[in-house]
């Protein structure tokens, strides 16, 4: 088993997001080839959070939204996206993070998520729980959703999916990583996603098993770490909920899905 010095991740994440918030006077949007928003901050925070790392782990690799992986491909692998929500963040929309995931054997085995804007830490180590703010996670599972239970979706997902059918109110925040720790929390019962990235989503991920939630595909099959490492993004839409929450969504969103959601 890998030891981590968590306080020392949520230092690196929190001081980071501090930074990212200083850094908004002088943001400087641009469009990446796919047409998605980077900014100064982006890179800013991708080449800080790196460093702090490295200065603490210099034997682990290294993968970030910005500059890509580094290091020894059997090494634990700090998955980080430096800011995720960064289309929120461009327009002043306070839910976007800073997430450092850990990656060891396929599995997400501890994770750091900094939202600056609105104050909350959350982290969460394999076998010791999920946190936010010091209080626990734990998520609170039903059979199906009640009218008024909050269902997230990623904007890829409710774009390509037919959810009108659905009971409840539905919600698309614009940063998957937040997107699973508030699912993490309770604060969404659940989140539908499709086309995500390792270091999108490794802390959250962390948080999300923690705390008691399923991490699928609409088939059943489990998320793989290594093929969305191997691949680059997740294959099909996915649902991350408590259990009977989850399977209840897979099967009203199984029915009505494209067939490229049933591989
Ligand atoms: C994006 C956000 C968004 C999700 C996109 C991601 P970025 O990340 O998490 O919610 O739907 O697929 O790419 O570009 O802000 O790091
Ligand atoms: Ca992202
Ligand atoms: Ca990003």
């Amino acid at each position: 088993m890998i030891e981590i010095d968590i306080e020392y991740v949520k230092s690196v994440a929190q001081e980071a997001g501090d930074r990212a918030v200083l850094l908004l006077a002088s943001m400087t949007p641009e469009f990446k080839a796919d047409n998605s928003y980077v900014t100064n901050i982006d890179r800013e925070t991708e080449i800080f959070v790196r460093g702090k790392l490295e200065e603490r782990y210099p034997d682990f690799a290294f993968l970030g939204e910005e500059f890509g992986r580094h290091g020894d491909a059997d090494a634990p692998l700090w998955a980080v996206d430096p800011i995720d929500g960064t289309t929120n963040m461009v327009f002043g929309i306070p839910i976007w993070c800073v997430s450092i995931g850990l990656i060891y054997q396929w599995e997400p085995i501890a994770g750091v998520i900094c939202m600056p804007r609105t104050g909350e830490l959350f982290w969460a180590v394999k076998g010791q729980g999920a946190f936010c703010n010091g209080i626990r996670l734990q998520t609170l599972d039903r059979d199906a959703p009640h009218l008024e239970d909050t269902l997230g979706f990623t904007s890829g997902a409710i774009k390509r999916l037919e959810v009108s059918h659905l009971v409840g109110r539905l919600r698309c925040l614009g940063s998957i990583a937040a997107d699973i720790a508030y699912t993490a929390r309770g604060t969404l019962c659940s989140l539908v996603g499709w086309n995500e990235g390792a270091y999108d989503m490794a802390a959250a991920l962390c948080m999300a098993k923690e705390a008691g939630c399923v991490m699928e595909h609409l088939t059943g099959e489990p998320l793989n770490l290594s093929r969305i490492l191997k691949e680059g993004k997740t294959h099909a839409p996915f649902v991350i909920a408590p259990p009977r929450m989850a399977h209840h969504l897979q099967s009203e969103l199984r029915a009505r899905a494209p067939l490229e959601s049933q591989e």
